[in-house]
């Protein structure tokens, strides 16, 4: 081989070696065998040759030219190579790195204390109907005992809809429907939203309440209590009681405020029992014979007990919750607590 051609392909074979990745190979092949490169130069030189030396020539030149792109060729390749390993070692996955946890929803406390409610009372034979949200005046209030112009009609504000239909502002409306229905024995527990115009830390236009009916025959009050008792060690503590204050409510006579003992200081007296060591849980009372009487029940014949209470008030009691906003904001860190 010319001694000008051997120093050319030694010089891009060197060129080729040295070249560190895949795009620089690139750019040392093309500056030989590339269009502008200088081994296809050496064919345009060919025809300045005498026409017998042309074929050796050229052979030598196809020579330098096969050399160089074979050599890249195996350059390339274990650039390719290492270049891949090289990349799989960085990307390699981390498996110490903790991973992205799923957060967990939790049951929002109104809907647990409702729960429990249920479940206490279903336990005892309880059983559920709800009633519509929208209601007429005669079930939530003229059926009640609570004729037109009763005074106990401005213990509610309530939000009227239009003519004789308003939002519900208790689930006792829920015992007329069902009484019309259903004739005693009668144990029934009525879960639901009520409405009432009023705004402040412990009261919301919209809340809970959870109603209980029984009717039967030889129903008494010692009855009503026996089974607030068991609800309140259930839903407080294993050491809680109840006591029975008169009261007033048009639908029950006698009619009862029910208090739970403080299970706060037991007690003794504390800030939640404001010193007294008794909370006020809920309004009950034996149904008013002429709330039975509206429903086709015979009151010489049947008594009977009913209760409601706001589950708002017991969530807030139970969890020491101040302000009854906190439990319709949903704000995810008010609600995280009570996993
Ligand atoms: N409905 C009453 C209220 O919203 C609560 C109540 C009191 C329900 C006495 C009753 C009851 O069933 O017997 O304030």
């Amino acid at each position: 081989m010319e001694k000008h051609l051997q120093e050319l392909l030694e010089q891009a074979l060197a060129e080729l070696s040295a070249a560190a990745d895949s795009r620089a190979l690139y750019e040392a092949k093309m500056k030989y065998l590339g269009r502008a490169g200088s081994v296809s130069a050496l064919y345009k030189t060919l025809k300045t040759l005498p026409q017998e030396a042309r074929p050796a020539y050229g052979q030598q030149i196809n020579e330098v030219r096969v050399q160089i792109e074979t050599h890249a060729e195996v350059r390339a390749a274990d650039l390719a190579a290492s270049e891949l390993s090289a990349r799989l070692m960085g990307e390699r996955e981390d498996v110490t790195m903790p991973g992205r946890r799923a957060r967990r929803g939790t049951l929002h406390p109104v809907t647990r204390v409702k729960n429990q409610l249920i479940d206490i009372f279903a336990g005892m034979g309880f059983e559920i109907f709800e009633g519509p949200e929208i209601e007429n005046d005669y079930y939530n209030f003229t059926a009640l005992n609570t004729p037109a112009d009763h005074p106990a009609r401005d213990m509610q504000d309530t939000f009227y809809v239009s003519g004789e239909f308003l939002l519900r502002t208790q689930t006792s409306a829920g015992q007329i429907r069902l009484m019309e229905k259903k004739k005693p024995p009668i144990k029934m527990l009525s879960p639901g939203r009520v409405f009432r115009s009023d705004d402040d830390a412990t009261h919301s236009p919209m809340f809970h309440q959870m109603e209980g009916l029984v009717v039967d025959k030889h129903i008494t009050l010692c009855d009503l209590q026996g089974m607030l008792d068991e609800f309140a060690r259930v839903m407080f503590s294993e050491a809680s009681k109840t006591r029975l204050r008169p009261s007033y409510f048009p639908f029950t006579e006698p009619s009862v405020e029910v208090d739970v003992s403080c299970h706060a200081c037991g007690g003794k007296g504390c800030p939640l029992c404001k010193g007294t060591g008794w909370i006020e849980v809920l309004g009950a009372g034996m149904v008013n014979r002429r709330v039975l009487e509206n429903c086709g029940i015979d009151p010489d014949k049947y008594t009977g007990f009913a209760f409601g209470m706001g589950i708002e008030r017991i969530a807030m009691l139970k969890y020491g919750i101040n302000n009854i906003k906190l439990l319709t904001e949903n704000d995810v860190r008010f609600l995280e607590q009570f996993r």
